[in-house]
């Protein structure tokens, strides 16, 4: 969820403006999703080397962050979305850390959505600590597993679509192990201004790739 501050530096705002905005676009597109039958999303709130930000910065966001949680997860609860919140969280305050666990509780029946919020994530450090562990050799599955054990995750599936926005085509320390596959999509919308329709965009290039996970094209078999 890149380019909020340069909303609204472009709008001759200060950047918090535009992480408040960037906020606000979080429900409608996580609506969205679940319409599309969307079954795994995860947001890129706040990576691990966002705390490279001024401090007055990071705080606004530890800040909204948990103000979306309060407001959120009544919906939440109502949508039948499970809501996790994945990355470490020995760094964050305590009230945000009270309102993931609330926030979490609340929602963990849900049978619908299922919605990560990633923040202090940084999936280097993810794949590290998983690779410290004891198991002497792992698969696949159980080394994912294990990834999933950590920082609250649960087991994140595979990556089938990773959407960018803001112009940057990077992936910034994001799911690795997962996106292995991935099919990325970058746009130039700033986050505060891709909306649902813009998701239907993306959902439907996405539908019209031709995926082979390194095996040939369906009509070159047989
Ligand atoms: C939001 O966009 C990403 C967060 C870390 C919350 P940015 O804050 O990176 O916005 P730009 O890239 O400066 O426009
Ligand atoms: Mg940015």
């Amino acid at each position: 969820m890149d380019g909020n501050g340069r909303w609204a530096t472009q709008r001759g705002q200060p950047r918090a403006i535009g992480h408040v905005a960037g906020a606000r676009a979080v429900a409608p597109i996580t609506e969205a999703a679940a319409r599309h039958g969307v079954q795994s999303l995860t947001l890129y709130a706040f990576s691990t080397d966002n705390w490279r930000r001024p401090s007055a910065e990071t705080t606004t966001l530890m800040r909204l962050f948990g103000s979306y949680l309060s407001a959120e997860t009544a919906r939440c609860v109502a949508t039948g979305t499970k809501l996790r919140v994945i990355g470490r969280r020995d760094r964050l305050p305590w009230p945000l850390v009270d309102r993931i666990r609330e926030a979490e509780a609340a929602t963990a029946a849900g049978t619908g959505l299922s919605l990560r919020i990633a923040i202090d994530y940084s999936s280097r450090d993810a794949i590290v600590r998983a690779a410290s562990g004891e198991e002497v050799s792992p698969t696949r599955e159980s080394f994912a597993a294990r990834l999933g054990a950590l920082d609250h995750a649960g087991v994140v599936p595979d990556v089938d679509l990773l959407i960018r926005t803001g112009g940057e085509r990077r992936l910034s320390d994001f799911l690795l192990w997962e996106c292995a596959y991935a099919e990325l999509y970058f746009t130039p919308l700033l986050w505060p201004d891709f909306g649902p329709d813009d998701l239907t965009t993306a959902l439907s290039d996405f539908a019209d790739r031709e995926r082979r996970f390194g095996a040939l094209p369906q009509r070159a078999v047989g």
